[in-house]
């Protein structure tokens, strides 16, 4: 079975092909941070009308490098929410003309349940029930996913998003492209032990998380350096270092608390945060004591992409979670959709 899949939820327009015996052939992402980085953050209006600029041009890349066409398609995937709903509709009306066309079902997907199966392309093998850990831009929760389709959130923040949270702090430091990328890549030659950004929530029982108060943490501390005229490459690296080693003690302790507390000895992290080099190890590091396993998407399948949309349509069909046969065209978009309701469209 051969899919073509379409993510447009944000600022990333994505096209990708993927095969049933072959994997992943094609993943192409056009990323629009540069037009978006002069206003400090997503501009609605702007991403919808890059989307309409480039959907069709990455199709045709997309078949030209793969070698097929549209005839060896048999179903196209389509990001239906949540997300911008601009943005959104887009990706749907072009997916729906698309498999209109050519007869074809086009098969509506939750960008959430894009991201959290998003491991299971290299590690199909995985086995239910585990725990998610969904860290993206807007999301961050960790679930029980006891089969696909049935997700059981058992924590989740209670403010900003481990995402957001890297994106503000990116934003108050001056930093070209508000994301935790930047942050990560001034992390690299910084000290996290010089400044104390407190871990809100880090002592509470709760599976919840809050990044508000460190973000404000931090904003309180750049504006002192910069007053006192010392915001410098050493000061600017050593504050990225000790934000990201902050948020990524809170993730890394409350999957901890997760798996000790369910005792499913299985984690997957997922979502555009977990193309985070320090969260990555020190997951990998913190869970060996409970002799867990952790997996991860491929590095390039973390964030925002098409390939994980086409290969969650994928399993949905192949678990028979979907009935192709009574799918309609149908142009709506859903901009908010909690993942608990997910099947409700398949019904
Ligand atoms: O899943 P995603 O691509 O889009 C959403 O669904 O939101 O996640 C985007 C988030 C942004 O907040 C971005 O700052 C963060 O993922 N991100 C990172 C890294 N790469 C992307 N955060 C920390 N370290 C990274 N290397
Ligand atoms: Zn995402």
């Amino acid at each position: 079975m051969i899919i073509l899949g379409f993510e447009s939820s944000c600022d990333d327009t994505g096209v990708a092909i993927f095969c049933s015996d072959r994997g992943v052939i094609v993943n192409l992402i056009n990323n629009q941070s540069i037009i978006h980085k002069d206003y400090g953050g997503v501009v609605p209006e702007l991403a919808s009308r890059d989307h309409v600029n480039k959907i069709s041009l990455l199709t045709k890349q997309a078949f030209e490098k793969s070698g097929l066409s549209f005839c060896d398609i048999d179903a196209i995937a389509y990001t239906i929410g949540p997300g911008l709903s601009g943005s959104l509709l887009i990706g749907s009306s072009f997916a729906q003309t698309a498999a209109w066309s050519m007869n074809i079902p086009a098969i509506p997907i939750h960008h959430l349940e894009g991201h959290l199966l998003s491991p299971l392309i290299s590690n199909e093998k995985l086995e239910f029930p585990f725990i998610s850990l969904l860290v993206s831009g807007g999301h961050t929760q960790l679930m029980t996913v006891n089969k696909i389709g049935d997700y059981d959130v058992i924590g989740e923040t209670l403010d900003d998003a481990a995402g957001e949270a890297f994106d503000k702090t990116a934003r108050l430091m001056g930093l070209d492209y508000c994301n935790g990328a930047e942050i990560a890549k001034l992390a690299v030659n910084g000290d996290p032990n010089v400044f104390q950004i407190p871990r809100p929530m880090f002592n509470s029982a709760s599976l919840d998380f809050s990044f508000s108060g460190l973000k404000t943490a931090a904003m309180i501390k750049i504006k002192e350096l910069q007053s006192r005229e010392i915001f410098n490459h050493i000061s600017r690296a050593n504050i990225a270092a000790s934000i990201q080693k902050s948020i990524v003690d809170i993730l890394i302790h409350k999957s901890y608390l997760a798996v000790k507390r369910t005792g499913i000895k299985t984690i997957v992290v997922a979502g555009g945060v977990s193309a985070n080099n320090l969260l990555r190890a020190s997951m990998l590091e913190s869970l060996k004591s409970l002799s867990c396993k952790v997996y991860f998407p491929p590095l390039d399948l973390s964030t925002d992409n098409a390939a994980m949309i086409a290969f969650a349509a994928y399993l949905r069909i192949k678990y028979n979670l979907i009935n192709i046969d009574s799918l309609k065209y149908n142009l709506s978009v859903k901009p908010r959709w909690n993942l608990k309701d997910v099947n409700n469209i398949y019904i």
